[in-house]
């Protein structure tokens, strides 16, 4: 962007205080400064702070109705269909026809973490990083299935230096470098609520990422969706740093992913209350959607119960899909109609003078299941919360890294338990996904063995009975 362009903008939505700002510079910082503002989009992001200054439209609706979910089996007939969706699945693994993408581009604002989110210690005796739990899993799925599964990272400008160079110090956690791609979603600048942009420091503007749903630009746009294609990858399993206890690449959902032809699946778990802050999955004029907690629209669903007084829409969105690689590519020629929302959160600026000061900022982001009711083919499926879902967002109480090391041992507890050992409430457990890769890889490595439960216990990839 030169000079000229970037002056007529400021002129035009009145950003008087970036030129004053801009002319204080010395020559070489205005060339920081423009070269660091290449490529955002801002007729966007003043389109979207005009958008959201009017009053929210009120949605017209027809039909709201529970989603068609794929519950835990209970019939032979269920059951059926579980062995035939599992082994479709397990073939797909074998015959490389899977990615996995996992969502690193966030600000981790809430948990306050100096550092990548994925480089959170988080585990429960080790404490592994989250990057290298997943790593490692990734590892010893490539190992079981007698494969090479590529690993997708999605970062952002402000962390994609910074994750490349952890797995760099790490040795890629004895993954092959050539199956790990990292690759950069887009920016977005961060507005006041009163339509001013705001400096990260002297030389940039504040930006955000522009939300998980930047993952299907990003993809068309770094070449990774070609690059997959020609490997004869089919689809992507799509899950988000901050929850340890995914089932990565869970072979029983990408088969009835596949059982479905599903273009996107999602895994949803019952909500706990009507207050929980999930998004909820739920038929919106016959098509599969996720309402966000926070859309007006939730309130008047939120707490609707069925007959029983149970929640009628019970299903919560916990981030996990299947992604068709030919819907990706669809959706980006379609020219990616996904909606943007908007976050009002607390970002650190400088004033003027380079003092640091935090100011309410609205970041505009696009959300992955949005893409949900764009497409033909769905598929949604129960999964227990226990085993699948515990996420790290905040740095005190809910979602706390307490809350979720307590999760992953009860986790741990349980795998172990069904394997026919007690394990004492004060004793941490972590099993590597090296040692074993679910629970039935567990019992088989554990029978007839005893252990013992006086302190921590950690059963790693070189454990011995
Ligand atoms: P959250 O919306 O919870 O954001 O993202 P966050 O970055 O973890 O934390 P806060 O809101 O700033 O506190 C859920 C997941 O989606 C990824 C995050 O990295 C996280 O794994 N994400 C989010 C992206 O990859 N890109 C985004 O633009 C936003």
């Amino acid at each position: 962007m030169n000079e000229k362009k970037f002056l007529t903008l400021w002129n035009k939505y009145g950003q008087e205080h970036l030129i004053a700002h801009y002319k204080k510079l010395s020559k070489a910082d205005k060339n920081i400064f423009l070269g660091s503002m290449e490529g955002l989009d801002f007729d966007l992001v003043f389109k979207l702070y005009s958008l959201f200054c009017q009053s929210e439209s009120a949605r017209l609706l027809e039909k709201i109705e529970p989603a068609r979910i794929i519950t835990l089996p209970s019939s032979p007939e269920e059951i059926y269909l579980r062995n035939k969706a599992l082994a479709l699945g397990k073939s797909m693994m074998r015959n490389n026809k899977i990615a996995v993408l996992i969502a690193a581009g966030g600000q981790g604002s809430r948990l306050r973490f100096d550092g990548p989110k994925g480089t959170f210690p988080v585990t429960t005796v080790k404490r592994k990083s989250l990057f290298q739990l997943f790593s490692e899993t990734i590892r010893a799925l490539s190992i079981w299935y007698h494969t090479t599964i590529p690993l997708l990272i999605m970062t952002s400008e402000d962390n994609h230096n910074d994750t490349i160079a952890y797995f760099n110090i790490n040795d890629y956690f004895g993954l092959d470098r050539k199956s790990i791609y990292f690759f950069k979603q887009s920016m977005l600048p961060s507005i006041t609520p009163g339509g001013k942009l705001v400096l990260k420091d002297k030389t940039h503007l504040f930006v955000n990422p522009d939300g998980h749903g930047g993952v299907f630009k990003a993809l068309l746009h770094s070449g990774l969706l070609k690059d997959l294609q020609d490997q004869g990858i089919s689809d992507i399993f799509y899950c988000q740093i901050d929850n340890p206890l995914v089932k990565i690449a869970d072979p029983l959902f990408i088969g009835y992913h596949k059982m479905y032809q599903a273009e996107i699946s999602t895994k949803v778990v019952r909500r706990k209350n009507a207050e929980e802050k999930v998004g909820i999955y739920l038929s919106l004029d016959g098509k599969d959607t996720v309402v966000e907690y926070s859309d007006s629209f939730a309130k008047k669903i939120m707490s609707v119960l069925d007959k029983d007084g149970n929640l009628l829409y019970w299903a919560g969105n916990i981030a996990i899909h299947m992604l068709n690689i030919s819907f990706i590519e669809w959706l980006n020629a379609q020219g990616l109609n996904l909606p943007y929302h908007r976050a009002i959160k607390n970002i650190q600026t400088v004033d003027e003078r380079g003092n640091p000061v935090t100011t309410t900022g609205w970041k505009f982001e696009t959300f992955i299941f949005d893409a949900i009711p764009l497409a033909n083919k769905t598929c949604c499926m129960e999964a227990v919360r226990e085993e699948e879902f515990s996420p790290i967002k905040n740095k005190d109480g809910e979602n706390s890294q307490e809350i979720v090391r307590r999760d992953m041992n009860n986790f741990y507890r349980k795998w172990l338990q069904e394997a026919g050992f007690m394990v004492p409430q004060d004793i941490n457990i972590e099993i590597s996904p090296l040692f074993a890769i679910d629970k039935d890889e567990l019992k088989e490595k554990l029978k007839g063995k005893s252990l013992s439960f006086e302190k921590d216990i950690y059963l790693g990839e070189n454990f011995t009975v």
